[in-house]
């Protein structure tokens, strides 16, 4: 069975291999292109039987429609699961807050949200009006942790300080996104706040089922790793794409020599990280979720896990602590 940690304070148990849903209910017109319930349904009931027990998704993923489509496929199993569902910033005025909330709930056919993130950090002004609101939702027992996302040490700090117990912190890590480890993942251990990890294969890029990096859709080369003159790209830097090619190529050789695919290599590498509760791989029919699931059962010696780290440590330092892949210095979000 799959390892479950607790998440920060909250006292919840999450599998240390979570399902990210952000693909789920997607459309012809949506970042991840259409998704059939059919393998929505088969991912979430065997991923249920297999140990895992955390599943991700929004509101603003796919219009409400992945949090409807998760809804349907724990039907009949829905206390087997815990689910992470976020806001959007721009709905973290209390009374906003509160109908978007109950429109989750209802999209997610429950009557309590495990976990409640606001996804992006929101202005500092509406921070205790917001944290106010999420803990009058949590007296009531309409979530039960309360959760942000993409919050860096002084957005964490002043949620904190609102007097709301935090229970965990979503953010991009993989081994090719290592910000986090400078500054954020110190202070969640220091304060109890759980870590999920998102975007932990870097959107497929480190399954290396792309022979190059212009084979990958275009959409998912719009972090700093990459060029910014790449379609969709708004970070304004000039990426790091030999040494990202380098690193690929390393993991490739580790994995060939552990006679295991690199996408394991990369994906077990996450779990070894101290601080870090669960992280969530999107996963879109059931041979993904048997392949990571199997990833999940590596153990990486002591000795791979640090040449692991030394081979990606150049790339860390060149993107620095800004944990907003997204953006360049003067526009990220994450602070
Ligand atoms: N809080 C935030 O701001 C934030 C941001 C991003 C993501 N997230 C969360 O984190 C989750 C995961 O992130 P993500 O989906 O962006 O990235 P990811 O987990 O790194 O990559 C997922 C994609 O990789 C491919 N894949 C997964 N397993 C595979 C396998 N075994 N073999 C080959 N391809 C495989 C699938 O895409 P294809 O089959 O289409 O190739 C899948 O959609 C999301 O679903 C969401 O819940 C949160």
């Amino acid at each position: 069975m799959l390892e479950k940690r607790i998440c920060g304070g909250s006292g919840l148990s999450l599998s240390v291999l979570g399902i990210g849903c952000w693909s789920f209910g997607g459309g012809s017109g949506d970042y991840w292109g259409p998704q059939d319930q059919g393998d929505v349904d088969a991912v979430v009931r065997t991923a249920l039987d297999r140990g895992v027990n955390y599943f991700d998704t929004a509101e603003g993923y796919n219009g409400g429609r992945s949090e409807e489509s998760l809804g349907r496929a724990l039907q009949g199993r829905r206390h087997e699961a815990i689910i992470g569902s976020k806001i959007s910033p721009t709905n973290t005025e209390p009374e906003t807050l509160r109908r978007h909330c109950e429109a989750s709930l209802r999209r997610l056919q429950t009557d309590v949200i495990d976990i409640y993130m606001v996804h992006w950090p929101i202005p500092a002004p509406g921070v205790p009006d917001a944290f106010a609101a999420l803990q009058a939702l949590q007296a009531e027992g309409k979530i039960r942790a309360i959760g942000v996302s993409n919050f860096g040490v002084a957005q964490m700090t002043e949620a904190l300080a609102t007097g709301a117990r935090i229970g965990a912190n979503q953010l991009c890590y993989n081994i090719l996104s290592r910000a986090i480890e400078i500054e954020i993942l110190p202070l969640c251990r220091e304060r109890r706040v759980g870590v999920l990890g998102y975007m932990p294969l870097q959107q497929g890029i480190l399954t290396g089922k792309y022979r190059s990096l212009d084979e990958a859709p275009p959409a998912r080369l719009r972090t700093r790793h990459f060029r910014g003159d790449r379609p969709g790209s708004r970070h304004g830097q000039t990426g790091e794409e030999d040494l990202v090619l380098q690193i690929l190529d390393g993991i490739r050789r580790i994995a060939e020599r552990l006679g295991v695919p690199m996408g394991h290599v990369a994906l077990a590498w996450t779990f070894h990280t101290p601080g870090i509760t669960s992280v969530l791989a999107g996963i879109r029919n059931l041979a993904q979720l048997e392949d990571n699931l199997a990833a999940a059962a590596l153990m990486l010696p002591p000795e791979i896990v640090a040449e692991l780290d030394a081979l990606s440590d150049p790339l860390k330092q060149r993107l620095g602590p800004n944990a907003d892949y997204f953006a360049g210095e003067a526009r990220r979000r994450t602070r």
